[in-house]
């Protein structure tokens, strides 16, 4: 299977080490619209975010739910209309593509979701719905197809005879195997698998996470590995991005994020993930409320009206998200340096002088009316 699976591959030499390329990606979906189609607000659901994923390797991407991660994957892989920026795969703009091009290239990038029965069609065996894209694309020769299908299944841990079942026949964690295998069989280079273990007991979870790894060494594959829980990304990641209302709030390798978090968005989540010796102690930051709507997010840093570390100038001014150690990115004002601060302080005097004023302006306006 090897050999057929790189046939198709651009080698590293070709393409450079970042297999993906993601520059200030956003999408917003319209809330409303007047008479004349026109939007009149938006989510801003992905706003801006930018990073690259080496080839061979897994990024994470994590953050609460509603947070924006689905929408970046889904649209990195164009299976929706960006609003604006770039994604680059093997250097080439994805957005760029016709749909022809597009067409062909689509074996190449895949996705699996979280829910794998929604996912399969209830009328199809199993062979089938690994096999139906296969045969369109071509992947393999008609007579070599029956043989691809069987391999395939054999390295997602599926048996041969299973070719002739149902989806409903199997349990949660094969159903998973089964959608993995689907995207396997287009011998794909990029995936991602959105949530991919989060509906599974979490004994299962392991097994899948480490079909994940394995296919990953023997094929070289590169995914993009969402979760809306940051212990289940450390086993499989290489890299981790947290998001926060359509933002990345930190980005850095796994090994360092775990050890030495920096954004308090990241301290929280961490906080949040139960530890299993019970006399060990450590300081919980609990993440207070739920997670602000992204049609009309927080003014400043957006994460302000839930940080236990927030000063004035968050309120007013956002971040710059910038490497505050080497290859460790993190948005927050408590890295400022001292010329930073001194710019931002500035800032968020002038906004909140601003909004003083407006204030005394708006009373006297009342006063004014009440004495007529
Ligand atoms: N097709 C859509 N139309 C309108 N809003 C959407 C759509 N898809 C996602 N959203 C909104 O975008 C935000 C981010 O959603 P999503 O990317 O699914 O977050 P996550 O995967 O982190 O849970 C949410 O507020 C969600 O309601
Ligand atoms: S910028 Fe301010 S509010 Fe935002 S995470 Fe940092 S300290 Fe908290
Ligand atoms: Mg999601």
């Amino acid at each position: 299977m090897a050999e057929v699976m790189n046939e198709t591959k651009t080698t590293p030499e070709t393409a450079g080490d970042d297999i993906i390329v993601v520059k200030d990606l956003k999408k917003y979906f319209p809330t409303a619209t007047n008479f004349f189609g026109k939007a009149l607000g938006y989510v801003k659901a992905v706003d801006g975010v930018s990073f690259t994923i080496k080839r061979g390797t897994t990024m994470g991407l994590v953050g609460e739910s509603g947070c924006g991660k689905s929408t970046t994957g889904r649209t990195l892989l164009r299976l929706q209309d960006k609003t604006s920026g770039e994604v680059l795969f093997n250097g080439v703009d994805i957005f760029s593509l016709s749909k022809e091009e597009l067409r062909k290239m689509r074996p190449r990038i895949q996705i699996v979701f979280q829910d794998p029965f929604s996912s399969l069609s209830p009328r199809l065996p199993i062979g089938e719905i690994i096999g139906e894209a296969v045969r369109e694309h071509g992947i393999v020769p008609p007579e070599e197809y029956d043989d691809y299908i069987s391999r395939i299944m054999k390295a997602c841990g599926l048996q041969e005879y299973h070719k002739d079942r149902y989806p409903h026949e199997f349990s949660g964690g094969q159903r998973q195997r089964i959608c993995i295998a689907r995207a396997l069989a287009l011998n794909p280079e990029f995936i991602v698998c959105d949530e991919p273990v989060s509906a599974l007991d979490v004994s299962i979870q392991a097994q899948i996470i480490n079909l994940l790894r394995e296919l990953q060494q023997e094929f070289g594959l590169t995914y993009l590995f969402i979760s809306h829980d940051l212990s289940v990304v450390e086993h499989i990641s290489d890299t981790v991005g947290v998001m926060y209302l359509g933002n990345m709030v930190e980005y850095a390798e796994t090994d360092e994020l775990f050890a030495n978090p920096l954004h308090p968005y990241t301290k929280a989540l961490f906080s949040a993930i139960p530890i299993p010796d019970p006399d060990a102690q450590m300081n919980r930051i609990i993440l207070e409320g739920s997670i602000p709507s992204p049609a009309n997010p927080p003014s400043g840093c957006k994460f302000h009206t839930r940080c236990s570390e927030c000063m004035e100038m968050c309120k007013h001014c956002q971040p710059e998200y910038r490497e505050i150690n080497p290859g460790h990115f993190a948005a927050c004002h408590l890295y400022n340096t001292p010329e930073m601060n001194a710019k931002f302080e500035a800032e968020a005097a002038k906004v909140a002088e601003d909004k003083k004023k407006a204030v005394s302006e708006g009373k006297q306006v009342e006063a004014v009316e009440k004495a007529k």
